[in-house]
């Protein structure tokens, strides 16, 4: 009843075998998102509202899609975005993700919530291979500043932290799961978990809803790390992020799994790139999205408008839960094969030709 690998030819196919082979509690937890799941949705559909113009007669014989972000180098614009509890898809966890993304030299951003533990994940990694930590602050500041410390001396090149989580959304499919079986090795420093309301409310009990922008300035004496706010929604708190001296921001909903009917984050980028752009901030500061990027086009629509990189969570681990490393492989490569394509047909050889006169957002702006 599995399809063989080579009959998945984009990353939705993954997830429709995903679907069919995984197990009911770890399906739920990977592909639920809060509420009714409309900002889940929309985070896919709002990149169809945007329509490309295309230019003609440009030379594009030879393609480079390389790129940086946050001063890493990497051959394409997307990264491996933070997810939790690879193990419930995959025996060997988020090392799969880990030699996948060395492959295809990608950046992996480790999670907070990992199965694997912080050190296996970075043992995974390979020669000079990029790699970030996802944040979830602790209450705790003294367990934080450990986390903090660790990731930088082994090498992470970036601190994430998550701040569109003070409080776990409400993921339905997740509750009614009744997780019972995934924690395996989650560093949460909390075992007196309530296993009742799904495998994210257990996990998550130690996350600090009081974190606020006064502990920003804390962040930076502890690191060197460069600090990205992971789950910025709005213009202002990115104008407020680029004064707080952060050196990026995430535009993302969290997959739709936190605040239900919270906007796209590409609808937040057309809305923040022109904003910085207004008062010359666009370079003070690099602009990350991710939610529901699915194909190369949505990848170039997110370039086009300003943003330096994409973040993809679920099609990963839908790759890695069916095929493991060779499903995750091929995922990479197909968006690679994508990517090459559609910057030939857009009319743009290099990442710095992406620009916003190759879109049509009238659509989007007009809800
Ligand atoms: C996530 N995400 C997430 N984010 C974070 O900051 N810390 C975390 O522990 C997790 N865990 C997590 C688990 C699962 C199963 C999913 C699907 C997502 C959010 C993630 O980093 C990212 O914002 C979204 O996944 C992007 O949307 P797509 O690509 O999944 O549509």
């Amino acid at each position: 009843r599995m399809p063989p690998l080579a009959a998945c030819y984009n990353l939705m196919d993954f997830e429709a075998v995903a679907r069919q082979i995984m197990k009911k509690t770890a399906w739920a937890y990977y592909s639920s998102g809060a509420d009714d799941e409309i900002t889940m949705r929309e985070n896919h559909a709002a990149f169809h509202k945007i329509w490309f113009r295309p230019r003609i007669l440009v030379d594009v014989e030879n393609i480079d899609m390389t790129t940086t972000m946050l001063g890493a180098r990497c051959s394409i614009p997307f990264y491996v975005t933070a997810t939790a509890l690879g193990k419930l898809g995959h025996p060997e966890g988020e090392v799969v993700l880990t030699k996948a993304a060395h492959r295809h030299n990608v950046v992996q951003m480790i999670p907070t919530l990992a199965s694997c533990s912080f050190d296996e994940i970075v043992d995974a990694k390979q020669g000079e291979q990029v790699q970030w930590l996802q944040l979830y602050v602790n209450k705790d500041r003294e367990i934080t500043r450990k986390i903090v410390e660790h990731a930088e001396k082994r090498g992470c090149k970036g601190l994430f932290i998550t701040v569109d989580a003070p409080q776990l959304g409400r993921r339905e499919k997740d509750m009614r799961s009744k997780f019972s079986d995934a924690g395996s090795n989650v560093q949460s420093g909390d075992d007196s978990v309530d296993r009742s309301q799904g495998a994210a409310r257990a996990i998550s009990s130690f996350i600090d809803p009081a974190l606020s922008w006064k502990d920003i300035p804390w962040f930076k004496s502890i690191t060197r790390m460069p600090i990205v706010l992971k789950g910025v929604q709005c213009v202002e708190d990115v104008l407020r992020a680029v004064e707080a001296g952060v050196d990026g921001v995430v535009l993302s909903n969290h997959g739709g799994r936190q605040l239900e009917t919270a906007r796209s984050g590409i609808e937040v980028l057309a809305e923040v790139m022109p904003a910085l752009r207004e008062r010359g901030w666009e370079k003070r500061i690099e602009v990350f999205v991710d939610g529901g990027v699915r194909r190369a086009t949505d990848i170039l629509k997110a370039l086009c408008l300003g943003a330096k990189g994409v973040g993809i969570g679920r099609p990963f681990l839908y790759a890695m839960s069916s095929y493991g490393l060779d499903g995750v492989d091929r995922a990479m490569q197909l968006l690679k094969e994508e990517m090459e394509m559609n910057m030939r047909l857009v009319g743009a050889s290099r990442i710095e030709d992406l620009n916003p006169s190759l879109l049509d957002t009238r659509g989007l702006l007009a809800g």
